[in-house]
């Protein structure tokens, strides 16, 4: 009964867009919150194509960071994709037209951002897989300029930001951002380059476009388990990423004023607090539902999930179950709903 809001909503969207889908493409920008596959054939330890991941996923494990689907999955069905978006790694022309998931676990706004951990596509350089893209789009739709305007229809999902504290700023032992910049300075400092990386995708034909905000990273179980002085999450954490949010807040106004007929907006949906899903089931907040790798805070190797994953918050000590993801996804897509127009 608990589950029953999450559901009554998904299916008044189900009904919602099967009449007419609103847009004709749809493309995914980011890190492991979203990845579906991109880092499998990278020498990183950030990468999961092994069990337990995937363990209600369709195809098993994909590389997909959780236990099913990611948001982007759940966002693909509800805005009437009969597939998935296939990951960069693995397109092919025949399904291209569809859109592209170019999302890396361990990438960041910044280039550095996940090195410690091996490769990782960083934003730059999915930005430049894109260009690759609009090139073969040129070619499937005859020229630039038509490949362009059927671009413009597309959806844009940016999910990103998260490794630039997890795997950078909080990772003083590998990076030096911590030491120059005030959480503020950063904040700033990562709004200033995610603008000019946005600005670069509306020079590519983007015109709809998704900001996520940051979910609260000071609550993962990883943070949590190094002590939290009595309060369930690090709060200095989610008050540092709080700073992002609100920076993003103020960008996409002002990118969407700036820029010509584009429609900047930002996904609240990802902020939630652990405690706010309590009344949708959720109930193992902290801790996660496998057993986790001492260094990557990932899912040892063909290790047994917890037997209810649909009330734990947590996969493994920083990715969200498929649960929390398809809540996630179904509050975007009230906030993606004003994109249509
Ligand atoms: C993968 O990365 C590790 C650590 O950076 C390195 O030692 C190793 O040589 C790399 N392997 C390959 C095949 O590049
Ligand atoms: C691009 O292709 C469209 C449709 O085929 C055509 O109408 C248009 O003139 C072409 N534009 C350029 C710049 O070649």
């Amino acid at each position: 009964m608990a589950f029953a809001p999450v559901f009554l909503v998904s299916f008044f969207l189900t009904k919602l867009v099967v009449s007419a889908q609103p847009f004709p493409c749809f493309f995914i920008f980011g890190d492991s919150l979203v990845d579906s596959g991109n880092n499998n054939d990278l020498n990183t330890s950030a990468k999961v194509d092994y069990p337990p991941y995937g363990v209600d996923f369709p195809y098993g494990a994909t590389g997909r960071f959780t236990n099913g689907l990611t948001s982007a999955d759940f966002l693909a069905q509800m805005l009437g994709f009969n597939d998935f978006i296939p990951p960069f790694a693995e397109v092919q022309d025949a399904v291209l037209s569809n859109g592209v998931n170019y999302a890396s676990g361990g990438a960041g706004i910044l280039s550095e951002t996940g090195e410690h951990l091996g490769s990782r596509i960083s934003l730059d350089q999915q930005l430049r897989n894109h260009e690759i893209v609009l090139s073969r789009f040129a070619a499937l739709y005859g020229n630039v300029s038509s490949a362009k305007q059927r671009l413009n229809k597309c959806f844009y999902y940016m999910v990103v930001g998260s490794n630039d504290y997890i795997n950078n700023y909080y990772k003083s032992k590998y990076y030096t951002t911590r030491r120059l910049y005030t959480p503020q300075q950063y904040a700033t400092f990562l709004a200033n380059k995610f603008s000019r990386q946005l600005k670069q995708l509306y020079n590519l034909g983007a015109r709809k476009i998704g900001v996520a905000g940051l979910g609260p990273l000071g609550c993962t179980p990883a943070m949590v388990s190094k002590g939290t002085n009595g309060s369930p999450c690090v709060d200095s954490i989610n008050d540092a990423v709080g700073l992002l949010n609100t920076e993003l807040g103020v960008l996409v106004k002002q990118l969407s004023h700036d820029l010509p007929n584009s429609n900047f907006i930002y996904i609240s949906a990802m902020d939630l607090r652990p405690t706010e899903l309590f009344g949708h089931g959720i109930r193992l907040l902290n801790e996660a539902c496998c057993r986790v790798e001492r260094n990557t805070g990932l899912c040892v190797r063909g290790g047994t999930p917890c037997a209810i994953r649909d009330i734990s918050f947590f996969y493994d000590n920083f990715h969200p179950t498929e649960m929390v993801n398809k809540v996630i996804a179904t509050a975007s897509y009230l906030d993606i709903l004003k994109l249509m127009t």
